[in-house]
């Protein structure tokens, strides 16, 4: 099996190498595609170092060139971010002179990602169908995930967009449950990066209500919220909740400080430098410090799921709802737990959300569709619409000022602005 992996230049492919090198038995090569020559080279050999110290028989190659690189690949994985941690660090700023957070895909920041991203991501994409295989799938990892997957499947592409907050959560209730992650089964759902474990199944029990119980404090400190939050809601939020539940909190905290992105340039900046040493051959701790965890583990899983290698694994991903949520239009994506196979991804059926769920979750679904709408057709007013959407937004004065500082911001990266 061939995969191609756009955006394979950056600092987190190390993470997804070290997955296929212990994992990914199917994987004969592996190309990494990144327009950055000189990082590409570093993270290209350091990721052939990992194949051959885990003794994996798969060979690692590295392009510039896009179109010859997916070409003949089973699975394309974009995983790019267009503007570079440059573009994020405006993404985490220009929001919070109006009182809104700064992230770079929640709010006003994540409009700004979702508009410069998705018209690089279906151009990719259309590449990809040009020339990998012709039931070749594309696994998304680019953010924000849930717009710019529901662009991919509205243009018509074989795709699912995929993320590491669902496995984190596994693996972190299969460590408080001494039992294997496979042994977790997630009730997870909503939207990609607003969502809610609701229920930690193993062996049919549901073992969430003695572990908010019993870890509460922990587990309240992970996701950056009250305990009461969880305590009240029953289920465990993931942390991109926090800039809901604890929006004003976050803009406080934000002003004058180190923003996220500034402090990923500098991680980068020193793991760069540690890939470049020959003698590295095992994905170094620092790594660990990025927001990666388990990526390549998910990866890696549902890829041999959608070639019939796994039936009975449950994957968290990004798909057309179809009248999972039954509140949202059948062609809004959703992250929920499903089943995988040669046909693609099947959702477990999801019991009904609590109305407070379902009312945010129909709320951001329908700013996701404005922001898609935006993103593909450009336009002041339909950016304003979309900010105006949004429930983090939702004033006429800040949602017409941020659309100003957004096109001021990000012109560069926008054809129509
Ligand atoms: C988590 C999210 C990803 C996001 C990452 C950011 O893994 O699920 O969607 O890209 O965090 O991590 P970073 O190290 O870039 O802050
Ligand atoms: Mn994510």
């Amino acid at each position: 099996m061939k995969i191609a992996v756009v955006g394979g230049g950056s600092t987190y492919t190390p993470e997804l190498v070290d997955g296929f090198a212990r994992l990914g038995s199917m994987v004969s090569e592996l190309v990494l595609i990144d327009p950055a020559q000189e990082r590409l080279d570093i993270v290209g050999a350091f990721s052939a170092r990992i194949f051959q110290h885990y003794g994996h028989p798969g060979k690692v190659t590295w392009t510039t060139d896009l179109d010859a690189g997916v070409t003949d690949a089973d699975v394309a994985v974009i995983q790019l971010r267009v503007g570079g941690q440059t573009a994020r660090i405006s993404d985490e700023t220009f929001p919070l002179d109006c009182g809104c957070v700064g992230q770079e895909t929640t709010g006003a920041g994540g409009l700004a990602k979702a508009l410069r991203t998705v018209p690089v991501v279906l151009d990719v994409a259309a590449r990809v169908r040009a020339r990998a295989k012709p039931d070749a799938w594309i696994v998304d990892f680019t953010n924000p995930v849930g717009i710019v997957t529901r662009a991919l499947l509205d243009e018509g592409h074989k795709a699912v967009g995929l993320c590491n907050v669902a496995i984190g959560f596994q693996r972190r209730f299969a460590r408080m449950l001494d039992v294997e992650p496979s042994a977790v089964v997630l009730d997870h759902v909503g939207l990609n990066h607003l969502t809610w474990e609701r229920a930690a199944y193993v062996d049919g029990v549901d073992r969430l209500p003695a572990l908010i119980e019993n870890h509460l404090a922990e587990l309240a400190a992970e996701v950056d919220l009250d305990p009461e939050v969880l305590t009240a809601l029953g289920n465990v939020p993931s942390y991109y909740l926090s800039y809901f539940y604890a929006h004003d909190r976050h803009v406080r905290d934000s002003q004058g400080a180190q923003t996220r992105g500034q402090r990923v340039a500098e991680i980068e900046a020193t793991l760069l430098e540690m890939y470049r040493d020959p003698a590295l051959t095992e994905k170094p701790a620092l790594l660990g410090e990025r927001g990666g965890a388990y990526y390549s583990e998910a990866a890696v899983g549902l890829i041999a799921a959608l070639h019939g290698l796994d039936p009975d694994g449950v994957h968290s991903v990004n798909v057309r709802n179809n009248g999972t949520l039954p509140f949202l239009a059948d062609h809004a994506v959703i992250e929920v737990s499903a089943r995988a196979g040669l046909s693609g991804p099947t959702p477990l059926p999801v019991n009904p959300l609590a109305p407070d769920l379902a009312g945010l979750v129909a709320h951001v679904s329908g700013y996701e569709e404005l922001a898609l709408g935006a993103a593909v057709r450009g336009g002041r007013h339909r950016v304003y619409r979309a900010l105006l959407a949004h429930p983090l937004i939702g004033q006429h004065d800040y949602a017409d000022a941020l659309t100003d500082k957004l096109l001021a911001a990000g012109a560069q990266h926008l054809a129509w602005a």
